[in-house]
């Protein structure tokens, strides 16, 4: 007998089909894996038998053989043990074959027969859509988020629950649909303790005015200033000031999520954009992604949201280095043995640091503590390449004292966010969909950000003046686009200009000479 069933490998986010056939032939009892499974697939084999036994299932004395297709794709993790197991059922008549077609299986099993949740859930949900497939099961624990790609989902509790509904003996009900776009622009992008108010903010109007200017365009940011200006709670209120994703933007944030196996429990819609703060000890693994079977790091975690490095230069110099290619492709390649997988990381950057170790360089009320050496060590750990590539440079000097002992003034996240979206929109209506300001390039960004004369004069100064590298050059492009877009103006005039040129020269950053 000779049984097929459907399931998929992961190729970065996006899932690939996967047929697995199980054939029970004359022979040794034994059973046997071919199709280029790793170690995890390997020990399905008992996963497999023991769950199967504990369901009143016992494996025929027959020579078994699993080939998992097409075999030059590598096998990973617990998550073929359902369709494994499922193929068996067929394969021993306990289950009829046409039951299997038109259905996507995967999951992982525990002894006792249970379905456990794994990875992948709403990539494979999104191909079992595309295939036009009628059914795709996956272990309770990722029902909500198969359900996610809105098409129909069972998600048993137990092997011998899925026999049941497969044969019809008690079918199950499928997931029910939550309606997301109303969940996500009814979203309050606040909450959570790392995310702050702007109305809370005192004083600070130059780095505000960065804030938004970042949100709006897309940019990356760089503050630097002495302990306790606010650059941490500055940062921590960017998340306030973007807008909502939009239900593609989620479902493809969700879909790095669940491959990375950090959507536990019921596995529901992300809809807040991610903001994710790695702290200075952490693996280039766990920024850049990979490991034996590839998962995306914080660089693709923070997608189409924020990556918030703090006290940047306590980074290791090569985690600062490998942040390059993401920055300037919006992806990252992750090569391991003969393979190679790219993850999304389309984030933006906002980096916090001090100008030197002690935090008091250039602070007319305090005296910088530091020797010239510390300086230059200090500075010579974020390079030139990497600074390029941050459009906005911002000096967060200290809080006057009479500021800090009024009430704060300022305008809300939330009357900030409406001005930053509606920025976002101009930009989509010109530059296309799903493309900002930061993201132009090439011919759109000389047609989108063309100067007039007088601005073009003002540039061409700076420029010989301030040695700018044509990276930056473009990137002050990108920024005055940005600004004049918040200003409403068709045309960048030379106070836009100007504007973005100045976001280029503020603070004293370590590695900025
Ligand atoms: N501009 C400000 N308005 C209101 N409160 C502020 C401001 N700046 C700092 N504070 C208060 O001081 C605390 C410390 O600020 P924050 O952690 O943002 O400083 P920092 O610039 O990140 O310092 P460090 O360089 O030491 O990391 C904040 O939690 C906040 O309570
Ligand atoms: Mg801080």
């Amino acid at each position: 007998m000779l049984a097929r069933v459907d399931t998929i490998a992961l190729d970065g986010i996006r899932a690939i089909p996967v047929e697995i056939e199980v054939d029970l032939g004359r022979g040794l009892p034994m059973l046997n894996m071919v199709g280029l499974p790793d170690g995890a697939v390997r020990e399905a084999k008992d996963r497999v038998r023991a769950a199967l036994k504990n369901s009143g299932v016992q494996l025929p004395a027959r020579r078994i053989t699993i080939n998992l297709a097409p075999a030059d794709l590598p096998k990973e993790g617990s998550a073929y043990d359902l369709p494994m197991a499922v193929g068996l059922l067929a394969a021993m008549d306990l289950l009829p074959a046409e039951k299997l077609r038109g259905r996507l299986f995967l999951g992982e099993l525990a002894l006792d027969g249970r379905l456990k949740p794994v990875p992948g859930c709403l990539p494979a949900a999104l191909l079992a859509r595309d295939l036009g497939l009628e059914e795709l099961v996956v272990p309770v624990g990722n029902g909500v988020e198969g359900a996610l790609a809105g098409g129909r989902v069972v998600a048993p509790e137990t092997l011998l629950e899925l026999l049941r509904h497969l044969t019809g003996e008690k079918p199950l009900d499928p997931v029910p649909r939550t309606d997301w776009l109303k969940a996500l622009t009814e979203e309050e992008p606040r909450g959570g303790t790392m995310i702050r108010d702007l109305a809370d903010v005192k004083g600070q109007e130059h780095a505000r005015r960065a804030l938004e200017v970042a949100a709006a365009g897309g940019h990356n940011l760089i503050m630097s200033g002495p302990p306790g200006s606010g650059k941490t709670l500055l940062a921590r209120c960017m998340p306030g000031i973007l807008p909502a994703l939009t239900l593609e933007e989620a479902l493809e944030v969700t879909a790095i999520h669940s491959v990375a196996g950090r959507l536990e429990g019921r596995s529901p819609l992300l809809t807040r954009r991610p903001f994710r703060t790695p702290h200075h000890t952490s693996s280039n693994v766990a920024l850049i992604g990979g490991g034996g079977i590839p998962r995306p790091g914080e660089v693709s975690l923070a997608h189409r949201g924020v990556l918030f490095l703090d006290e940047i230069p306590e980074f290791g110099r090569s985690a600062l280095e490998s942040l390059r290619e993401p920055l300037e492709a919006g992806d990252v390649g992750i090569s391991r043995a003969a393979r190679s997988t790219r993850f999304p990381a389309h984030f933006q950057l906002v980096a916090a640091c001090n100008p030197c170790p002690c935090g008091h360089l250039g602070n007319p009320h305090r005296q910088c503590r530091c020797s010239p050496i510390q300086v230059e060590r200090y500075a010579s750990r974020l390079s030139g390449p990497l600074l390029d590539r941050i459009d906005l440079h911002v000096g967060v000097p200290p809080v006057p004292p009479e500021t800090l002992t009024e009430l704060p003034n300022g305008e809300s996240s939330a009357m900030v966010r409406e001005r930053v979206t509606e920025a976002r929109l101009t930009q989509m209506r010109r530059n296309g969909p799903g493309v900002l300001n930061a993201d132009l390039d090439g011919v759109p960004l000389h047609r989108f950000a063309a100067l007039d004369a007088t601005s073009r004069d003002l540039l061409l100064m700076a420029s010989r003046k301030l040695g700018f590298s044509a990276r930056t050059h473009n990137r002050i492009l990108k920024v005055s686009r940005t600004i004049a877009d918040l200003d409403r103006a068709e045309a960048i005039h030379s106070g836009h200009l100007a504007e973005a040129i100045q976001f280029r020269m503020g603070g004293r950053f370590p590695g900025s000479g």
